[in-house]
C-alpha cells in the first residue's frame, strides 16, 4: 500500500471512530462477542428494526443461551416467542440452524464462510456479521444501510459483488468489530436514507457524493432493498395473526379464516394455510392445526 493511501485510512478510521465514541448505541447483542448470540441478533435485525428487536433477543439469549438449548427446544415453543417479531422463517431457520451446529460442527459456530453461508438462513449479510462482530475477521458488512453509504462514498451505483469487495477493503486491518458496528451506525444516525447529515459526517471528506451535485447513486443500488410492501390487508399481515391465535393452542382449520380476518374469502384463508404447512411453519392433524 502506497504511503498517501495508508495515511488516508488511519483518518478515516480515526475520524469514524472518534465520532463513534459519543454517539454509539449501547444495543445488548454489543456486550458479547458469543457467536451464537451475534447469530441470533443478526438474524433478528435481518429485517427488524433495532428497538422492536431488543426485547426478543434479551429473551432468546436468556432461554437458548446456546445452539444446543435452540436445537432441543420445540419448534413450537420457538414460533411462540417469536410471536410479533415478524417473518416467522428466520425463527425455523434458527432452530434449523441450531440443529445443523449441534450436529455438524460440535456446537460450535463455524467460522470459515462457507461453512456459516450453509446454515439455514444465514446469507451473506449474516455470514460476514458474524465472522466480524463474533470472530472479529476483517470481513465488511453490507446490510441496506452500509450499501448505500458505499455507493455515496464511491458516488456510484455498486452491483453488489463489487460493493462487498469495497467494503472488505475498506476494513482496517484487526478493527472489524468497531468499524462495522460504527458504520452501521454512521447509517442509522448520519448517513440517512433521506436527509442525511453530511456536514455533521465524520468521513464527509472523502464522499464523493457530499462533494457533488449528482442524484443519489444509493437509489437501487446494491443492498438498498424495495420499499416494503404495505402491511394492512396483506397476506404476511393475515399469516401473522393465525401464529398469534395458534400460540394459544392449536384451532380448527374451518376457525382459521376467522383468526385471520378474510371475512368470507375461504379461498385465501386455504391457500395462506397451506403456504404456512408447506414452509413447517404449521403441521395440520386433522381438522386440527397447530404451531410448528
Ligand atoms: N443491524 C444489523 N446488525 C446490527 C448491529 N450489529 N447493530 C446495529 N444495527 C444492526
Amino acid at each position: 500500500m502506497i504511503r498517501a493511501e495508508r495515511d488516508e485510512r488511519g483518518e478515516r478510521y480515526t475520524g469514524l471512530v472518534q465520532w463513534w465514541a459519543t454517539e454509539r448505541r449501547d444495543l445488548p447483542w454489543r456486550f458479547t462477542r458469543d457467536p451464537w448470540l451475534v447469530l441470533v441478533s443478526e438474524v433478528m435485525l435481518q429485517q427488524t428494526q433495532v428497538d422492536r428487536v431488543r426485547p426478543y433477543f434479551e429473551l432468546f439469549a436468556e432461554r437458548w443461551p446456546t445452539p444446543g438449548h435452540l436445537a432441543q427446544a420445540e419448534l413450537s415453543d420457538v414460533l411462540a416467542a417469536w410471536q410479533g417479531l415478524g417473518y416467522p422463517r428466520r425463527a425455523r431457520n434458527l432452530w434449523h440452524a441450531a440443529k445443523v451446529i449441534s450436529s455438524d460442527h460440535g456446537g460450535e459456530l463455524p467460522v470459515d464462510l462457507d461453512s456459516l453461508l450453509r446454515l439455514p438462513g444465514v446469507g451473506p449479510y449474516t455470514a460476514r456479521a458474524v465472522q466480524a462482530f463474533a470472530f472479529g475477521i476483517d470481513a465488511g458488512v453490507v446490510d441496506t444501510n452500509v450499501g448505500r453509504i458505499l455507493a455515496r462514498w464511491t458516488g456510484r451505483r455498486l452491483g453488489g459483488a463489487e460493493a462487498q469487495q469495497l467494503a472488505d477493503n475498506l476494513v482496517p486491518a484487526g478493527e472489524s468489530w468497531v468499524w462495522n458496528q460504527a458504520m452501521m451506525d454512521l447509517g442509522a444516525r448520519i448517513c440517512t436514507k433521506r436527509e442525511p447529515r453530511c456536514r455533521g459526517c465524520p468521513v464527509e471528506q472523502w464522499c464523493a457524493w457530499a462533494r457533488s451535485d449528482a442524484p443519489d447513486p444509493a437509489d437501487r443500488s446494491a443492498g438498498v432493498s424495495a420499499r416494503q410492501a404495505p402491511f394492512e390487508g396483506s397476506d404476511r399481515q393475515a399469516r401473522g395473526r393465525l401464529l398469534a391465535a395458534l400460540s394459544g393452542g392449536a384451532i380448527e382449520r374451518s376457525q382459521a379464516g376467522e383468526a385471520m380476518r378474510l371475512g368470507r374469502d375461504e379461498a385465501r384463508a386455504y391457500r395462506l394455510i397451506d403456504g404456512l404447512i408447506a414452509e413447517g411453519l404449521v403441521t395440520a392433524d386433522g381438522d386440527q392445526l397447530r404451531l410448528g
